[in-house]
């Protein structure tokens, strides 16, 4: 089968394929998979189908906008690009790509500690600041190393995940023995050899493995001690004074993300943060819990008058953005939406995907009778379609 021409790249979904076709099979799957059954994973994306919006007409459609901020930050739409690790797996130097097309379009660009770039990279060759995401690890003065070296490289927010705490598992990770580089079996050579622009891509580049960690966390020089001290580092311990904790040390900007639970909202508002993410890692945790969608009402309602709600989880297109600002979000991370069009074309890829989603987003907003973002709340949605604090979809 031939290739997309990337004018025929219009949405998302076509980007996922188009990815599929240029990375291998074992980074390509551990970025389209969930945890044990997928049911998470899969419910992320269903549930906003089941949101039905309400076409509005004969209104004055004009001069719309759709900036805004996102923890103080303007936004040219309130989409922000979510944290990932192997992000320089599904294309060479994927880490700095993504971040110059967030720069070069207007939104944040969050950094993973499992990023293959360094925070120091990003930095250098990014020349604008972009958020830093915090794994607490075991290991607190690798985690004070951490936001010494984000505070340095000038990043505006720390973003600490919650919901990793132990390691969800993907099957197909598993399968794939998946590993960065990938090891050189006789499978993955013959996989890679249908791949020959991610090869040609990966031969030009030196960043081939977790250059946050290695030469930087104690002990960590190679692959072989890389995979040990990842297996055991996440801190099962991690709770709400490790959070007091890092707050203090950091002094910045801090985002709580993977919260999924109203009671858990209100404990890390109490922190006093500057965003809750809701959030289930992906669908890539907690197999079973809720979709995102699902979870934002109860803890918009539980908390959102004290601090940013915002969420991720499946955000696939601009309206899926349209419906989670009505359910009370502030702003959207979006995952593999970018990691899709990242694979598929690079840099230009992820301008494509937010030039789409921005596009949709705009028109949507429009068909709904709205004109500025700030407008739109669950007015705009069919009743009896949306969930609410109290009722699920
Ligand atoms: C391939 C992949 C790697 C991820 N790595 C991280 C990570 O390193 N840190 C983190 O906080 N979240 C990570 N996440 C979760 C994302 O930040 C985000 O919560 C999720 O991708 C949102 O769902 P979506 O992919 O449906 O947009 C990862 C997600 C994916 C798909």
């Amino acid at each position: 089968m031939s290739a997309h021409p990337d004018s025929a790249l219009c949405c998302v979904e076509d980007m996922r394929v188009a990815a599929r076709r240029r990375v291998p099979r074992m980074f390509y799957d551990y970025a389209d998979s969930g945890s044990w059954t997928e049911s998470t994973y899969r419910a992320n994306e269903a549930d906003f189908q089941k949101i039905k919006l309400r076409q509005r007409v004969a209104v004055d459609m004009t001069n719309r906008s759709l900036r805004t901020t996102m923890a103080g930050e303007s936004v040219a739409m309130p989409v922000a690009i979510a944290p990932t690790g192997l992000t320089g797996m599904q294309h060479a130097d994927g880490e700095i790509l993504a971040a110059r097309a967030a720069k070069a379009f207007g939104i944040p660009f969050t950094l993973s500690t499992m990023s293959i770039c360094s925070i120091e990279d990003v930095a250098e060759h990014v020349k604008a600041p972009f958020w830093f995401q915090l794994y607490v690890m075991r290991d607190r003065s690798f985690v004070e190393n951490l936001i010494d070296r984000a505070r340095a490289a000038g990043c505006s927010a720390l973003m600490v995940t919650l919901d990793l705490q132990i390691l969800g598992q993907r099957h197909k990770d598993v399968r794939n023995a998946m590993t960065a580089p990938p090891k050189l079996t006789l499978r993955n050579l013959l996989n890679l050899a249908t791949k020959p622009a991610w090869c040609a891509g990966m031969l030009g580049t030196k960043r081939h493995t977790f250059r946050n960690i290695v030469g930087h966390a104690k002990g960590v020089t190679d692959l072989g001690s890389l995979g040990a001290w990842t297996a055991e580092q996440f801190d099962p311990q991690l709770n709400w004074e490790s959070i007091a904790w890092i707050k203090r040390y950091w002094g910045g900007k801090l985002i709580l993300k993977g919260v999924l639970d109203a009671e858990d909202a209100r404990m890390a508002a109490a922190c006093g943060v500057d965003a809750i993410v809701v959030s289930n890692h992906g669908g890539r945790q907690l197999d079973g819990a809720l979709s995102s969608i699902n979870a934002l009402p109860a803890i918009v309602d539980a908390v959102g008058d004290q601090v940013e709600i915002w969420m991720d989880g499946g955000v696939r297109s601009g309206q899926d953005v349209l419906k989670a600002v009505a359910l009370g979000a502030r702003g959207t991370l979006i995952g593999r939406a970018f990691l899709y069009g990242l694979g598929a074309r690079g840099e230009a890829g992820v301008s494509r995907v937010l030039e789409i989603l921005k596009k949709e987003l705009d028109v949507t907003m429009a068909l709904c009778g709205k004109r500025d973002i700030h407008d739109v709340d669950a007015s705009v949605l069919v009743p009896g379609t949306y969930p609410t604090a109290d009722r699920i979809v």
